[in-house]
C-alpha cells in the first residue's frame, strides 16, 4: 500500500492507539504465533547489542504488554515503561509484571534531559506520528553515552524471499490475525510497513537526532531490523525539554 493512502497526523495517532486499545487482550498470543517466537530472541538480541545490565536506568518506549520490560528486568536493571494505549498497559499489569508503566506519548516524553542510561523500542518505530520527533526526544532523555537499541520490522530485498515473506506477512497474517483478533487492524499491520523510511534514511535520522556509532543490523532474511545507537554529547538545545 502506499503511504498516500494511509492515516497521517492526529488521526494516525488516534487511529493507532484505539486499534493497539483493542487489539491488547489477543496481542501476546498472536504475537508469538506470527513471529513463530521469533520477537523475543529479536528482543534479547538488542538489549545484549547495546549491553544491558546491572545497574543501567531503562526507558521502554511503546512498551505495550511489556515483554522488553520483562527481559530488561531480568538483567538486573531499572526499566520504566511509557506506552499511549491503556488497554495494553493493563494486559501488561495483567500478566502480573512489577515494572512500573505510565500512559505517554513518545513525541513528549514524562523524563528529565540526559537522565536514562538506555531506551528500547520494539516494533513501534512506524506506528509513531513523526518519527523525527520521537527519535529526538530519546536523544533528549539519554545521557551522553547512553544507548538506544530500536526493533522493527522490515521487508526482505532480495526477489523470492520477499515473495515468499509477502505471501506470508500480506496475506496470511492479515487473515489469521482477522479471524481470532480484530481484522482492521491485523489488515493495518503489514500495510503500515510503508511509514518505515529505508535504512540510508533511519541511519541519517538517528544520527540528525545526535546519536553517534549508528549500527542496523538485519535480522531473519530482512524480515526484520535492529537499529542502536550511542547518544552524543548534549546539544545546548536539548536542554530547553526538561
Ligand atoms: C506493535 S506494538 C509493540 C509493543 C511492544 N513494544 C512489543 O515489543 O511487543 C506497538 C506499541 O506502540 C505503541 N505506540 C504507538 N504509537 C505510540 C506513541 N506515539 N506513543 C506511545 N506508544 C505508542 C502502541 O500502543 C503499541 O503498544
Amino acid at each position: 500500500m502506499a503511504l498516500g493512502d494511509l492515516p497521517t497526523g492526529e488521526e494516525k495517532r488516534v487511529r493507532v492507539q484505539d486499534m493497539f486499545d483493542r487489539i491488547a487482550p489477543r496481542y501476546d498470543a498472536l504475537n508469538r504465533v506470527m513471529s513463530m517466537g521469533m520477537d523475543q530472541r529479536w528482543r534479547r538480541r538488542a538489549l545484549d547489542k547495546v549491553d544491558v545490565g546491572e545497574g543501567d536506568s531503562v526507558v521502554d518506549l511503546a512498551c505495550g504488554t511489556g515483554d522488553f520490560c520483562e527481559l530488561v528486568e531480568s538483567r538486573g536493571a531499572r526499566v520504566v515503561g511509557v506506552d499511549f494505549a491503556l488497554q495494553m498497559l493493563k494486559q501488561g499489569q495483567g500478566r502480573g509484571l512489577a515494572h512500573p508503566a505510565v500512559q505517554g506519548d513518545g513525541e513528549w516524553l514524562p523524563f528529565q534531559t540526559a537522565s536514562v542510561d538506555v531506551v528500547t523500542c520494539g516494533f513501534a518505530l512506524r506506528n509513531f506520528v513523526t518519527l523525527d520527533s520521537v527519535l529526538h526526544e530519546i536523544a533528549r532523555i539519554l545521557k551522553p553515552g547512553g544507548r538506544a537499541a530500536l526493533i522493527d520490522v522490515d521487508r526482505p530485498a532480495w526477489g523470492p524471499i520477499r515473495l515468499a515473506h509477502s505471501l506470508y506477512f500480506d496475506r496470511i497474517v492479515p487473515l489469521v490475525g482477522g479471524l481470532v483478533s480484530d481484522r482492521k487492524a491485523y489488515a493495518y499491520l503489514p500495510q503500515s510497513t510503508a511509514y518505515l523510511p529505508p535504512p540510508d534514511v533511519l541511519r541519517e535520522m538517528l544520527s540528525g537526532a545526535g546519536f553517534l556509532e549508528i549500527d542496523r543490523e538485519s535480522l531473519f532474511l530482512g524480515s526484520a531490523q535492529i537499529l542502536t545507537g550511542v547518544r552524543g554529547p548534549l546539544m545546548p538545545d536539548c536542554e530547553t525539554n526538561s
